[in-house]
């Protein structure tokens, strides 16, 4: 595996690659999720590019960018051993100029759910994105599910931007309890692990009242806010179709549930596709 650092050392890398490359990018402290985005691509590639950036422009102000969990060390160690050809672990300066260009989240898409509650989130996350895809020239790009919407938008820009690059959606990872793993799990302190567990038991509760045939959006939320009382916040229950168009009955072989709700200090993501 050679690290690089520099656009131009990623450049030189990638010439002595031939073949397909498939590419994982990330903003480290990995996880096992990671690592499965990381096998699959592998599995599925001639070659492999991972990228390690704690991106900047997606973080709103008064944010958690200081205090995100970094472990360049580990997370070397995890890629090396992963078969990772390219790890590419930029410096901000290396990745941005001032005043750039950006393009922005969609109107609508981009600013409900996750982009109402981190408004410019998603701007700075495509603008990485972007760039990211362009530099890695990977036929095929691994993004989690647990990440519904930021997996949806960059499958937007690819398609809106005419983008010669496959993204692949790769399912969620979870712990043996069931929380879907995330990086920012680090932060739960005590009895929150246990608590924050209250977001797949919401998921839970809604699949079965799926397959006991509820299709009623409202009555399923209803349940599943009942499940998330434990947590300090729920930010919000939602229920819509692939395209993240809101729904008012379940669409079997359609449909996303999402939850977010905050245990402790962290905001928990989870969702599931149904
Ligand atoms: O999901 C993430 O880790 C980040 O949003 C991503 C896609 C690496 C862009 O910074």
């Amino acid at each position: 595996m050679v690290i690089v650092r520099s656009i131009d050392e990623l450049q030189e890398a990638k010439q002595a690659l031939a073949g397909t490359i498939g590419f994982v990018p990330t903003m480290g402290a990995l996880h096992q999720g990671h690592l499965s985005l990381i096998q699959r691509a592998r599995k599925e590639n001639d070659h492999l590019i991972v990228s390690i950036f704690v991106n900047p422009t997606q973080f709103l102000e008064g944010e958690d960018l200081d205090a995100y969990p970094r472990k360049d060390k580990a997370d070397i160690k995890i890629c090396d051993i992963a078969g990772v050809d390219i790890l590419f672990m930029p410096s901000i300066e290396a990745m941005y100029e001032e005043d750039e260009l950006c393009i922005g989240a969609p109107a609508i898409r981009g600013y409900v759910l996750e982009g109402e509650k981190r408004p410019g989130h998603f701007d700075g996350m495509l603008q990485v994105v972007m760039k990211l895809l362009n530099l890695s020239g990977a036929s095929k790009a691994y993004f989690g599910k647990k990440d519904a919407q930021q997996l949806a938008l960059i499958a937007q820009m690819v398609k809106n931007y005419f983008m010669d690059v496959s993204i692949v959606p790769c399912d969620i990872v979870r712990d043996e309890k069931g929380l879907a793993l995330s990086s920012r799990n680090v932060y739960l302190e005590g009895d929150e692990k246990q608590r924050a567990l209250a977001l797949s038991r919401s998921l839970k509760k809604a699949t079965k009242l799926v397959m006991a045939g509820e299709v009623d959006v409202e009555t399923i939320q209803k349940e599943m806010r009942k499940v998330l009382e434990v947590t300090d916040e729920i930010e919000y229950t939602s229920i819509v179709d692939r395209a993240f168009k809101p729904l008012k009955t379940v669409e079997i072989g359609n449909t996303i549930i999402l939850v977010a709700a905050r245990v402790g200090k962290p905001r928990l993501l989870d969702n599931i596709w149904i």
